[in-house]
């Protein structure tokens, strides 16, 4: 797009079901907000919504978990990450939440647009259905055997332990999550997206934007190769927006369709009548910040549901970043293996643009990156004080000894000088460019190099030595030292908002934009500099190994334990006296073709010797196996899986990570000796 009029910024709703990571961060909020403050900077027209995505099986499950109701856990961390983006200087327009009236109007409007243009299909389904609960089992609602490895604790769409993608119907002996009741088929209707027949128009708009991120356009086109298939916009929930039609009672909109629409309702909310122009001008441009997980309904479903009710501006980009991780592993809040913004906001008061420059120094854009503590101290004290800081504070100093913190005037210009004040003119369009192209880091990057002229030029002079014996030099190196101490202070504010409110105070001199920056009279001669102030701490070798251990530490480890599975309901003793349970030792022990989850045994349970397969294939080997003495549960019904029978139930304890340890008498006791 040549030059839009108008910008609309959005970062992804995230789930109010947690509070926000380092991940979130650097994926997607620090990336938005750097470019929206860039833009602002430019003097552009710009809006930057976002706010939480309140409806869902996220939502949901993490209430049941919790023991109360979603809209107790929305509000909760609804506020909470509000607050945490405020202080970190995530500068959004509007933080809004889809939970709002507001919301649910609009995007209950939005459907039944759609409904009335008949673009949606009706179609009847069985579905699991939880009597006892009068719930559809969809998704996470519904737990069984997996049909691939036998873990029996597989999701309806998907088994956590083998990675396979599953639907309801294929988990043997299903039971409903929330009673533990096995589930009945029951009809029900619901309205699909017939995203195969708008593959067409969606692939021509794909095909449009080939100057995406490879990450992006690479993945758009994979979904697009595989085919697209229609998509339910409906569920049988009660948690959610209401489907406005009159035979759908007790149906909700999909999640996936209500929370996009939410970045419409917010700059509703912003701008009132003013809202449409920011989404329905040619001359706007549209742009998702987001994380890699949510490529498909960013760049897909959502410009289909668009396109189908017309009139609104297709995204011009959508600058999905990857995954940071944390120490080498993987972010995880159930092991919390993170770095949560509320703490780090309470631990390192004053210290947001420490983080905010070291996520972005490592922003995950073309793959994977790391977080670890090291890089963090290593970068601020390396980076930010010992470049940025240090110039900053030469200059400033300098000027107060020898001129009374006026900036001197300039007398000749020499070679030296003049190269540095080209350089300098060269670095506004240089970040800009970058920032534009989405490379954040690479433009972050410049900046220190900005500051590295810097300290390259007052080494080179040396106007310490010179003050004796040619004032006026001295004044001319001052006076460049202190422009470019100037531009540092505009172009360092989209990644640096606080360190830029500091320089600016300072210098004694407010912003008017981007546009000034690299000029080489931004401060006038004799302007007033105020006194030299600490731009930013050192990070001492202790702060970070106190993080360190506190991210390793066990017991901090199990304060969030949300991946628990929840206590069943209760049974009488004589439902336990039904199961018998056994000792039997390991007689043979192999893998069964054509799996490589299951094991197959030959137990002797005392009572007998029988055939038992078990999935654990990927926690033992059949040799290690062989001679071990197990717990078994030897009246199970007799299964089939994979063409064997398996005539019993190996015990074992499964924890939240799929991880399997055999449960085992601590001493060998006979074979067929009763577990009660
Ligand atoms: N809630 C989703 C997540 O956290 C993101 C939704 S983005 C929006 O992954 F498009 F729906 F707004
Ligand atoms: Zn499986």
């Amino acid at each position: 797009m040549k030059h839009p009029k108008r910008h609309t910024v959005t970062a992804a709703l995230i789930y109010a079901n947690g509070p926000i990571h380092i991940g979130h961060l650097a994926g997607c909020y620090l990336p938005a907000d750097i470019y929206v403050r860039y833009l602002r900077s430019k003097g552009e027209d710009v809006v930057f919504v976002s706010g939480t995505d309140e409806h869902g099986v996220p939502i949901t499950l993490k209430a049941r978990n919790e023991n109360t109701t979603p809209k107790a856990v929305v509000d909760h961390y609804y506020g909470m990450i509000k607050k945490s983006f405020e202080e970190f200087g995530i500068s959004f327009d509007i933080y809004s939440r889809t939970s709002n009236q507001t919301h649910h109007k609009t995007s209950s409007e939005f459907f039944t647009n759609l409904y009335e243009k008949g673009v949606f299909e009706e179609q009847e389904s069985e579905q699991y259905f939880d009597e006892k609960t009068g719930q559809f089992l969809a998704d996470r609602y519904i737990v069984g055997t997996c049909p691939n490895c036998g873990n029996e604790n597989a999701y309806g769409d998907q088994c956590e332990r083998c990675g396979t993608s599953l639907s309801p119907t294929e988990l043997i002996n299903p039971h409903s999550a929330l009673s533990g009741e096995k589930p009945v088929m029951k009809a029900t209707k619901n309205w699909y997206l017939p995203l195969d027949k708008l593959q067409p128009k969606i692939e021509k708009y794909i095909s449009g934007h080939s100057e995406w991120k490879p990450n992006v356009f690479g993945q758009c086109n994979s979904w697009l190769k595989q085919g697209l298939h229609p998509r339910a916009m409906t569920r049988d929930l009660d948690w959610g927006v209401k489907v406005p039609l009159k035979d759908a009672e007790g149906k909700v909109l999909y999640v996936w369709f209500d929370a996009p629409i939410g970045y419409i309702t917010a700059t509703q909310e912003l701008l009132g009548d003013d809202w449409e122009k920011y989404w329905k001008a040619d001359d706007t441009k549209l742009v998702h910040f987001i994380g890699k997980d949510n490529i498909v309904f960013h760049c897909l479903i959502f410009p289909a549901m668009m396109m189908e009710h017309g009139g609104y501006t297709l995204a011009d980009n959508v600058p999905a970043n990857e995954f940071m991780n944390l120490e080498g592993q993987k972010i995880s809040t159930s092991r919390n293996w993170a770095v949560w913004l509320h703490e780090y906001l309470e631990e390192f008061k004053d210290q947001q643009d420490a983080l905010r420059y070291t996520l972005c120094a490592n922003a995950p854009e073309t793959k994977d990156s790391d977080f670890t503590w090291q890089d963090f101290q290593a970068r601020n004290n390396n980076e930010l004080v010992a470049i940025f800081g240090n110039f900053v504070n030469r200059a400033v100093v300098l000027t107060h000894k020898y001129f009374d913190g006026k900036v001197p005037a300039k007398a000749k210009i020499e070679p030296i000088d003049q190269q540095v004040l080209d350089e300098l003119s060269r670095f506004p369009g240089r970040i800009s460019d970058s920032i534009e192209a989405f490379r954040f880091r690479e433009a972050q990057g410049y900046l220190i190099d900005l500051a590295r002229l810097g300290n390259k030029y007052l080494a080179d002079t040396e106007p310490w030595k010179l003050i004796k014996t040619d004032e006026a030099r001295v004044g001319t190196i001052l006076n460049i030292a202190t422009q470019i101490s100037g531009s540092l202070s505009i172009l360092c504010e989209p990644f640096l908002p606080f360190t830029s409110k500091r320089l600016e105070g300072v210098l004694n001199y407010a912003s008017e934009g981007w546009n000034k920056a690299g000029v080489a009279d931004l401060l006038k001669e004799g302007h007033q500099l105020n006194k030299a102030a600490l731009l930013f701490e050192k990070i001492e070798d202790e702060t970070v190994n106190k993080q360190i251990e506190k991210l390793k530490a066990p017991e901090e480890n199990m304060e969030e334990e949300d991946n628990v599975t929840p206590q069943k309901e209760t049974i009488n003793f004589d439902d336990f006296l039904k199961m018998d349970m056994r000792t039997g030792t390991i007689l043979e022990a192999e893998v069964v073709p054509k799996s490589n989850k299951l094991l197959k045994f030959k137990v002797d349970t005392g009572i007998d010797r029988r055939t038992v397969l078990s999935g654990i294939a990927k926690h033992y080997s059949p040799e290690e196996m062989v001679g071990k003495q197990v717990t078994i549960l030897v009246n199970l019904a007799p299964r089939k899986i994979m063409g064997i029978e398996s005539q019993g139930m190996i015990l074992m304890a499964e924890d939240s990570d799929g991880s399997i340890r055999l449960l085992q008498p601590d001493e060998v006791t006979d074979n067929g000796s009763a577990i009660n």
